[in-house]
């Protein structure tokens, strides 16, 4: 049966159909062995060869699973990169399941991702109505006030004009003229939580993103990954339920 190429794609667990989408327009995606960059094209799965980044794709025997990683600064999140930088799918060895990253983190952010081969939770999960709180631990440069960190709670204005919504934020300690933060953000922006500590005028140094909805990173270590359980995949679909 014909179905928008688009819409196969994140079925098959590469992503969100907006990032489907995006692979789509740069060029990733061939069909039948021509590139197509078309949006509103239509394939049918049962008689088509669908190629992303190189490797069949298929919706068929798709064991679905979703697991949470500690991720390393250094990796990126992102599936091609022009600098060729480490990518953290490579730091999953699941035999016969290729995960996909959901969202993105900076490539010198660390903590919390989640890869899934599951389309709709990646949907629900990235889905702009309804972003699921996410929290961060930054080191940020020098020792901000409760003035900024009222500002940062109320919303800033970021460099491109955007004005973030509430979030909430948590001073966990102050040492060597630097400060520890704890925010939770509602949305996911481009490099958000570095430009809001930005806008305030205290440069993230180090970020780490400890909590996505009611997932905790807890005691998993830098460059380890485990399945999350039943219970915490149904918790994150609740999280994602309010998308129409
Ligand atoms: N905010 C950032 O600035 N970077 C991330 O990786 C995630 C949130």
């Amino acid at each position: 049966m014909e179905e928008r190429l688009q819409k196969y794609l994140a079925r098959c667990g590469i992503g969100s159909r907006r990032r489907c989408e995006e692979y789509i327009q740069d060029g990733l995606v061939s069909v039948d062995g021509q590139v197509v960059r078309e949006l509103g094209t239509k394939i049918d799965p049962d008689k088509q060869e669908i190629f992303f980044w190189g490797k069949k794709v298929s919706a068929q025997d798709q064991v679905l699973t979703t697991v949470m990683l500690n991720k390393p600064a250094g990796y990126v999140t992102t599936s091609h990169d022009q600098f060729g930088r480490p990518n953290v799918t490579q730091l999953i060895d699941i035999p016969g399941v290729r995960l996909y990253p959901v969202g993105r983190l900076d490539y010198q952010t660390s903590g919390l991702l989640i890869l899934t081969n599951d389309g709709d939770l990646t949907y629900r999960l990235t889905h702009p109505a309804h972003q699921i709180p996410k929290v961060y631990e930054a080191l940020i440069a020098g020792e901000i006030t409760s003035e900024e960190i009222r500002r940062l709670e109320k919303g800033v204005v970021l460099d491109d004009g955007f004005k973030t919504s509430p979030s909430e934020v948590r001073l966990v300690s102050m040492r060597g003229g630097n400060s520890r933060i704890e925010i939770t953000i509602h949305e996911g922006k481009n490099h958000q939580v570095r430009r809001m500590a930005k806008a305030v005028g205290h440069p993230v140094l180090r970020l780490k993103r400890i909590q996505e909805g009611e997932l905790r990173l807890g005691t998993l270590k830098e460059g380890e990954y485990r399945v999350l359980t039943e219970k915490e995949i149904r918790q994150l679909q609740e999280a994602g339920r309010k998308i129409k």
